[in-house]
């Protein structure tokens, strides 16, 4: 029998709105990309309705969660508005994420510790909904005991730094800060999540933490696709044109 663990992937489809909204038209659709990868085998979606809209709307956190059966991992920054949203829709989990208007995507973990009287209200006002509530930290064992003491189900360790090494010291040095604080956390009795910068060739090292049980993937997914899907695509356009 084999007992090897299966570990979740979460794809994130913020990207695919990304390329609808630099034209204002409406595709790709994310909630397509969804389904495309349920069938593809993935675990779950991810969504970040960021204050600024500038990738996915409303409606595609409506559409996705009413249309597609996988859970959702719903990312948003602590905000009223937020709140009220994750309420109304209803995702099975929520992902706190720190966010800044200015930034290219999401830089840093949140600082749990430093907000911890706030957050304890806010994680218990969202826990009310009925969500799971995921804390997006750095993966460090202050902000992992942080997010237990406020109340977190699950802390979703920023891999964003060991993707972004370049010599191999500095790879195993983040790599041993995301194990440690990974065992460190489900110790504690937390689900331990990862994602950020994670790609084709530095993802199985992280897969390989027993202690992890989902990664939330992306920009090197939809990148992905764009390169390997365009074959087909412009396969298609030329046998379209040529038909007529
Ligand atoms: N996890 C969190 C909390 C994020 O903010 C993001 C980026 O939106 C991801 C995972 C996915 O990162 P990437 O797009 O680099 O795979």
């Amino acid at each position: 029998m084999d007992n090897k663990r299966e570990i979740q992937l979460g794809v994130n489809v913020d990207h695919i709105a990304t390329l609808r909204q630099a034209r204002g038209v409406n595709y790709p659709d994310p909630q397509q990309a969804a389904q495309v990868a349920l069938d593809a085998g993935a675990d779950g979606v991810t969504v970040h309705l960021r204050e600024d809209r500038r990738h996915i709307q409303d409606h595609d956190v409506i559409n996705i969660r009413k249309n597609v059966a996988l859970p959702m991992n719903f990312e948003m920054a602590a905000t009223e508005e937020m709140l009220n949203f994750a309420i109304k829709t209803q995702p099975h989990e929520c992902c706190i994420v720190p966010e800044k208007r200015e930034e290219l995507t999401t830089e840093g973990g949140l600082n749990v510790q430093a907000q911890s009287e706030f957050l304890k209200g806010y994680v218990s006002k969202l826990k009310r909904s009925g969500a799971l509530v995921s804390l997006f930290i750095d993966p460090e064992i202050s902000q992992v005991d942080a997010s237990k003491e406020v109340g977190a189900d699950i802390v979703e360790l920023h891999t964003g730094n060991y993707a972004e090494c370049v010599d191999q010291s500095m790879v195993d040095s983040e790599f041993s800060r995301i194990k440690l604080a990974a065992e460190h956390a489900a110790d504690l009795g937390l689900q331990v999540n990862a994602g950020h910068g994670l790609h084709y060739e530095n993802v199985q090292k992280i897969a390989a933490i027993p202690e992890l049980t989902c990664l939330n993937i992306g920009h090197s997914i939809v990148a992905y696709a764009s390169i390997h899907g365009f074959h087909e695509a412009v396969y298609k356009m030329k046998a379209l044109m040529n038909q007529v």
